[in-house]
């Protein structure tokens, strides 16, 4: 594999190759030379502990705050280029799949590798489909919220609270256990969303109906009212289905390393699934389409995007959509977004936010600060404009995020379970508080 990682560059002093995968670190608080192994471009931290000066140090660690340049895992699931601006899942390139697979098939194809041959897409789905409804109780539990309650918090809730009724999901080292969680969780994802969204509207929860696609499925819990059978538009279907594609997984971002991290402990995969959505939750993770339509709608106008921009740069606001910690390319998945925007605003008609967010992006893009910084559209630039067009409240937007992205984190769960090297999940600190010091009673407390 070659190095695509930045650094000081060799001078042409520098000491001729050796060829050994390896790396020779000099003590200069010692004069100690060590050579630890390279693999994969990367030494393992533990290689550093043997670097001591007294005999009696802990010796040293790498100190890497929110983990910007440290790998947690060995993955195989999914491989992003940031600066080429690439993303596949298994091999596959995110714009065929967008183009020719459907969300569950590329579902089967994260958690399982390969994608299915027809029998096995069959069965996938008829299980899926077939673990869709939601105990009664869970009902009864949405009942317990206030009408405006966001339905992120809703959805946290009511995923941990799906452990208490499959007490046979701690049994993770089982595969058959997992496969039947992964069925569940699946399938009921989008009807707990769905329930969550009917009750901030007072509206009868609708049960799901099997006859229709998974994303029909969801369309049809959020939005039917009177009608026997619901009949989801194609278009619409179709671009919430490739919206799912587009948010499956993304490797180690802050919901799946929650995931991971949680699930390390061996908790059930309910457990963990609810930490990961409330790691999606924030702003600055899957909250970042609901900031981006509310920045768009505080823009108010293309006249206004200018001085809005200028705010940004004195760094007084955030361009929300904009920038990623691995793309500094524009983000393959917007390009795609941008496209489906389209095809839904020729069925439902045109999201007058659009113009904003073109000015936003125009300006941007030929800004000195942003070109400097890298700063492109993300996959979350343009959805919210989808999603608000096809009548989707702003609080539902990170829902629709954490929907498909539950069989990302199913799978990154699966593999550092399975992956012998991994363990709970422990991160070392640098103390940098008091020494001892004696306890002082109240009255004596200057
Ligand atoms: N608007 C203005 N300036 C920005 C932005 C932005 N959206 N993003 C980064 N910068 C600046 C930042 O202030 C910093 O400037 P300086 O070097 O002068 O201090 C520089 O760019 C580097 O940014 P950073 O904060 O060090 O980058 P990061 O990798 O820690 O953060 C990010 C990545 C996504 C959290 C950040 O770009 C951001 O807050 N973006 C807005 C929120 C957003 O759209 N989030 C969705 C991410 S994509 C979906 C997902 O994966 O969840």
């Amino acid at each position: 594999m070659s190095s695509t990682k930045s650094g000081t560059a060799a001078s042409s002093s520098a000491p001729a190759a050796t060829g050994r995968e390896t790396l020779t670190i000099i003590d200069n608080r010692n004069g100690r030379q060590y050579e630890v192994p390279i693999k994969h471009d990367t030494i393992r931290a533990i290689d550093l502990r043997q670097m001591k000066v007294h005999e009696s140090d802990f010796g040293m660690m790498s100190y890497d705050p929110a983990f910007t340049n440290t790998a947690s895992c060995i993955s195989k699931i999914t491989f992003i280029d940031g600066d080429k601006g690439i993303l596949r899942y298994r091999g596959y390139s995110i714009e065929e799949l967008a183009e020719k697979s459907t969300y569950l098939e590329t579902a089967y194809l994260i958690l399982h590798g390969e994608l299915p041959n027809e029998a096995q897409l069959k069965e996938w789905t008829y299980h899926v489909t077939h673990h869709t409804f939601i105990h009664e109780s869970i009902k009864k539990f949405l009942d317990g919220f206030h009408y405006d309650a966001h339905p992120m918090g809703m959805l946290i809730s009511t995923v941990a609270a799906l452990s208490t009724f499959y007490p046979d999901a701690k049994d993770i080292f089982n595969p058959e256990s997992r496969r039947k969680q992964t069925y569940r969780l699946l399938g009921k994802m989008p009807t707990l969303a769905a329930f969550a969204y009917r009750h901030s509207l007072g509206m009868p929860f609708i049960y799901p109906d099997n006859d229709l696609s998974y994303c029909g499925n969801f369309l049809n819990m959020l939005f039917r009212t009177t009608e026997l059978q619901y009949h989801p538009n194609p278009t619409l279907e179709r671009a919430l289905d490739v919206l799912f594609i587009l948010h499956a997984d993304h490797e180690q971002n802050c919901s799946s390393t929650a995931m991971r991290g949680v699930g390390s402990s061996h908790v059930d995969p309910y457990s963990a699934t609810a930490a990961a959505t409330a790691a999606l939750y924030g702003p600055l993770h899957g909250g970042a389409n609901e900031q981006v339509l509310r920045m768009l709608v505080e823009i108010g106008s293309v006249n206004n995007v200018a001085a809005y921009i200028k705010r940004v740069k004195a760094g007084e606001k955030l361009l929300m959509g904009f920038g990623h910690r691995v793309y500094k390319n524009y983000d393959p998945r917007a390009k795609i977004v941008k496209r489906i925007a389209y095809e839904v605003f020729d069925v439902l008609g045109r999201n007058p936010l659009i113009d904003i967010a073109l000015e936003c992006e125009r300006i941007a893009l030929e800004d000195d600060y942003f070109v400097s910084r890298r700063l492109y559209p993300n996959v979350d630039f343009y959805t919210g404009l989808i999603y608000q067009a096809m009548g989707f409240p702003m609080t539902m937007f990170p829902v629709l995020f954490a929907i498909p992205r539950t069989s990302g984190w199913i799978a990154q769960w699966q593999e550092m379970l399975l992956d012998s090297e991994q363990k709970i999940a422990r991160p070392r600190q640098i103390y940098l508080g008091h020494d001892l010091r004696s306890y002082i009673p109240p009255d004596r407390r200057g």
